[in-house]
C-alpha cells in the first residue's frame, strides 16, 4: 500500500506531524489542496500543509489545471505563516527545495526552469504555485508542490507527454511520503533568510535556462528572444536582449534550440 494513504489515519497523520513540525490536512480527494490551503490561512492558519491523493480541479500556473491520476502525484500546498523576510525570492527559489528533496532520496540531477518548473531528463516533473498575502500580521504564503511520482507514460495527458515526465519514467522510484517530509525539511531551510543569497547561486548553478538563449512570453507584450542571465533578489529573470537587460516578474520561457 502506498505510504501516503496513510496519513488517513490520525495516529499516522499526528505521527507524521510531529516529525515535520506542521499539521497536516490529508484528503482523500479535493478539488485542490491549494485552494484548501488558502482558505485555511485566510482563517489564520500557519505552517498548516494539506494533502491529497487526488485532486478534481488541481491549479496550475497561469490559470492551467494540473492533472495527475488519483494515487500517482505527491499534491500537497504549505502555508508558511509569517511569509519568510524575502517572500518573492522564497517563492522564486522553491522549486530548489524540490530539487534537493530529490537527491536526497537518491534521485539527484533535477533542474530548474525558471520560473518555477523542476525537470528531470529535459521535461517537467515538478511544478510550484506560489499565493502570497499581506495582512498587516506579515501574511502568508501558500505554496502548492505537484510532483510526478508514480505515472506511467500512459498516465500522462497527451498534450504534455513531450514535455513531461514522472520519478517512475525516469527510473527514480520514491516514496511519496518521504517526499513530502524531505520537501518540508528543504522549505524550512530555505525559509532562513541568511540561506538564501546562496540559495539564489545554487538556483542559478541548477538552472536550465541561466546562460541560454531562450524566447521569452511576457502576458501583453510581443514574445522576443534574449540570453537569460541570472535572477534577482526578487526572483525575477534578467534577459540580456541586444544591448539592453530586460527584468522578467511573470511570463515563460523556452529554450531555443
Ligand atoms: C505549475 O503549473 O507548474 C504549478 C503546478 C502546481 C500544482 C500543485 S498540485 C498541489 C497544489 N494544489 C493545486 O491545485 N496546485 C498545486
Amino acid at each position: 500500500m502506498p505510504r501516503l494513504v496513510l496519513l488517513a489515519h490520525p495516529a499516522v497523520r499526528s505521527a507524521v506531524a510531529r516529525e515535520v513540525g506542521r499539521d497536516i490536512e490529508y484528503h482523500e480527494r479535493i478539488e485542490s489542496t491549494q485552494s484548501r490551503a488558502r482558505e485555511l490561512a485566510r482563517d489564520g492558519a500557519t505552517r498548516g500543509i494539506v494533502v491529497a491523493d487526488e485532486q478534481t480541479a488541481g491549479r496550475g500556473t497561469a490559470d492551467r489545471t494540473w492533472l495527475a491520476a488519483k494515487g500517482t502525484g505527491l499534491l500537497a500546498s504549505w502555508i508558511v505563516r509569517p511569509a519568510p523576510a524575502a517572500p518573492a525570492l522564497f517563492a522564486a527559489l522553491a522549486g530548489l527545495a524540490v530539487a534537493r528533496a530529490l537527491d536526497a532520496l537518491g534521485c539527484d540531477g533535477a533542474r530548474l526552469k525558471w520560473p518555477n518548473d523542476v525537470e528531470l531528463d529535459g521535461r517537467k516533473v515538478a511544478g510550484v504555485l506560489a499565493h502570497g498575502t499581506s495582512d498587516g500580521t506579515g501574511g502568508s504564503i501558500v505554496l502548492g508542490i505537484g510532483v510526478n511520482v508514480h505515472q506511467r507514460a500512459s498516465d500522462l495527458p497527451a498534450e504534455i507527454r513531450d514535455t513531461a515526465t514522472s520519478l517512475a519514467i525516469s527510473s527514480r522510484p520514491v516514496d511519496r511520503l518521504a517526499l513530502l517530509a524531505r520537501i518540508t525539511a528543504e522549505l524550512d531551510r530555505l525559509a532562513d533568510p541568511s540561506a538564501l543569497i546562496a540559495a539564489r547561486d545554487e538556483w542559478q548553478r541548477r538552472s536550465s535556462v541561466i546562460g541560454e538563449s531562450v524566447d521569452v512570453t511576457v502576458p501583453g507584450r510581443v514574445s522576443f528572444t534574449g540570453t537569460a542571465t541570472s535572477i534577482d533578489e526578487e526572483g525575477a529573470l534578467l534577459v540580456r536582449a541586444g544591448t539592453h537587460v530586460e527584468r522578467i516578474v511573470a511570463g515563460e520561457v523556452r529554450r531555443r534550440g
